[in-house]
C-alpha cells in the first residue's frame, strides 16, 4: 500500500552533483558541476521538489517540515551500477583463472540454485541490502535463466521502491542442461516477465542474452524481435572480454566479420544496449557501437580479477562511445562504487590515462544514468527527479578523517571558488581511493531513508 499523505522532508548539508560531463582535465569543464557548501534537497512524494542553497530555500519551506541535518557529510545522487549479476553474490572471490574456466567451475553450478524460488528470494534480499549499504540505488542486473529468479528480484526491488533494470538470462546452448532454455521458452518467459514487471513502479526490463557463445542464432534473432517491440526495453550482454571467448565466437559464427557483427546482425545494438567489458575492441567496432548509441560497461575489478585486460577508455571517448561504470559482481570483486573507481583509476594509470575524481563520480552518477538512458529519472537531483541520494561520510575511518582534515587546511572557505573546487576535488579523490562501505552514512531511495549506518563510527581528526 502506498501512503496517501504527501511526504515532505529537507536534507541539509554539503551537496555535489554533476550537470554535465566534466571532461578528462584536472579541472571540471565549466558548468559541469554544482557544489553547495550548505545545500538543501526538498523532497516531496519520492521526488526532488527543489534543490539549492539552504538559506535560499528556507523561507519557502512549510512550518514544521522535518529537516535532516547532514552537516559535515557530503550528499550526492545515488550511485548507479550498469552491470552486475545478483545471482553471483555468493561466489564473489572464487579463485578465477580466466573467464571460461571461471564460468564452468563456479558460475554455472551456482546459477543452478536459482531454480528454487526461495533461494532466489533470499539472495535478492541480501543483494539489495548490500547495494544500499554501498550507496547504489540503481543497477542493471543479470538474473539467472530461471524466470523465478527474475520474479524474486523484481518483487524485492519493488517492495523497496527502487529503480532497477533486470532480466532473465537467455541461454539455449553450450551450458549445463539445468540452465539452458529453448528459443520458444526464452521468448515466452521474457514476454511474460516484461508483461508482469516492465514499467511497473520504477522497474524496467533488460533483455539478457548471456553472450554470443551460449545463444543460438535463432535465439539472438528472437531477442532482437522482442527488443524492437518497445523503445524503452533495455538489452544487456557481454562482448569481447577475453581472448578465449573471442576465438570461440569466431568458431561459432564463422560468417561474422567480428564479435560485434554477431550482435549487429540480430538487431541487438541500439541506444538502450549495454555491452559489458569490450576490452578487446578495435576502433572500428568502437565507432559502430557509438554510432548505434550503445554503451560499454567498464568493469575494472572484474577485468583485473579474471585477467581479461585493460579497457582503453580514451579510445572509447575518441570514438564517441559512452563508457558506463560497473561492478560485474561476481567476477568483479566488490559491489562498492568506491572499489570500482579505485580500480578504474589504477587501470587508467597503466594506460597513461588516470581517472580524475570529477570523471569518476560523474560516471557513477549522471554519466551512468545517461548511458542507461535513465537521466530523465535519476542521476543529477534536479527538481522533478526521483529522490535517490547517497550521504557520504569523509570521517568514516580514522585514516580518511586525517586525510580529509589535511585537505581542509587548504579550504577556500567559500570565498575563493577555485580554492573551494580544488579542495572538493582532493576530498573526492581521497574518498575514491580510501573509501569503502563505511563511508556511506545513509542511502535514500524514492524519498525514503533505506540505509542508515551507525553514526558512532564518525571520526574527527
Ligand atoms: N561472459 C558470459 N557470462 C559471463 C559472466 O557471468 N561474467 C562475466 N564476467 N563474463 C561473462
Ligand atoms: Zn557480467
Amino acid at each position: 500500500m502506498t501512503d496517501p499523505r504527501p511526504t515532505m522532508r529537507v536534507l541539509r548539508g554539503p551537496l555535489v552533483r554533476f550537470l554535465d560531463d566534466p571532461g578528462e582535465d584536472d579541472r571540471p569543464a565549466p558548468g559541469s558541476l554544482s557544489y553547495l557548501r550548505d545545500g538543501a534537497l526538498w523532497l516531496e512524494n519520492g521526488r526532488i521538489r527543489a534543490v539549492g542553497h539552504y538559506h535560499e530555500l528556507a523561507p519557502h519551506l512549510p512550518d514544521g517540515i522535518e529537516v535532516v541535518d547532514y552537516t559535515g557529510k557530503l550528499m550526492m545522487p545515488g550511485f548507479i551500477d550498469s552491470h552486475v549479476h545478483y545471482v553471483q553474490l555468493d561466489i564473489l572471490a572464487s579463485y578465477g583463472r580466466q573467464l571460461l574456466d571461471w564460468l564452468n567451475d563456479y558460475t554455472f553450478p551456482e546459477e543452478c540454485r536459482f531454480a528454487e524460488r526461495a533461494h532466489s528470494e533470499a539472495v535478492a534480499e541480501a543483494f539489495l541490502d548490500e547495494q544500499l549499504r554501498v550507496g547504489t540505488t540503481t543497477a542493471q542486473v543479470f538474473c539467472s535463466s530461471h524466470p523465478q529468479s527474475v520474479d524474486a528480484f523484481f518483487a524485492a526491488a519493488r517492495r523497496r521502491g527502487l529503480r532497477m533494470l533486470a532480466g532473465k538470462v537467455l541461454m539455449d546452448r553450450n551450458a549445463p542442461a539445468a540452465l539452458t532454455d529453448s528459443v520458444a521458452s526464452g521468448v515466452a518467459d521474457s514476454e511474460r516477465l516484461i508483461a508482469d514487471w516492465h514499467g511497473k513502479d520504477r522497474l524496467g526490463y533488460s533483455l539478457t542474452p548471456r553472450f554470443a557463445p551460449t545463444s543460438s542464432p535463432a535465439q539472438l534473432d528472437a531477442t532482437g524481435a522482442i527488443l524492437r517491440t518497445a523503445p524503452d526495453l533495455h538489452l544487456q550482454t557481454h562482448l569481447a572480454e577475453n581472448p578465449g571467448e573471442i576465438a570461440w565466437v569466431a568458431e561459432l559464427f564463422p560468417n561474422a566479420k567480428d564479435y560485434l557483427a554477431v550482435y549487429e546482425r540480430f538487431g541487438l545494438v541500439g541506444p538502450t544496449s549495454t555491452f559489458a567489458h569490450g576490452v578487446h575492441l578495435d576502433q572500428a567496432m568502437r565507432e559502430r557501437l557509438a554510432g548505434a548509441g550503445a554503451n560499454i560497461a567498464f568493469c575494472p575489478t572484474s577485468n583485473l580479477f579474471l585477467g581479461s585486460g585493460l579497457l582503453d577508455r580514451h579510445a572509447c571517448r575518441e570514438a564517441g562511445l559512452a563508457t558506463s561504470l560497473a561492478s560485474d559482481v561476481g567476477a568483479g570483486t566488490d559491489l562498492s562504487g568506491f572499489a570500482t573507481l579505485k580500480a578504474a583509476y589504477q587501470v587508467g594509470q597503466l594506460l597513461g590515462q588516470p581517472l580524475t575524481a570529477w570523471q569518476g563520480f560523474y560516471r557513477l552518477t549522471l554519466g551512468n544514468a545517461r548511458a542507461l538512458r535513465l537521466d530523465h529519472h535519476i542521476g543529477s537531483l534536479e527538481a522533478g527527479q526521483e529522490a535517490d541520494i547517497v550521504v557520504l561520510d569523509p570521517g568514516a575511518t580514522p585514516l580518511l578523517a586525517r586525510r580529509t582534515a589535511r585537505i581542509s587546511k587548504d579550504d577556500g572557505n567559500g570565498k575563493d571558488e577555485h580554492a573551494d573546487q580544488a579542495t572538493l576535488g582532493e576530498r573526492l579523490f581521497a574518498l575514491m581511493m580510501l573509501g569503502d562501505d563505511r563511508c556511506v552514512f545513509a542511502t535514500w531511495a524514492g524519498g525514503d531513508c533505506v540505509h542508515q549506518r551507525d553514526s558512532s563510527m564518525t571520526h574527527n581528526a
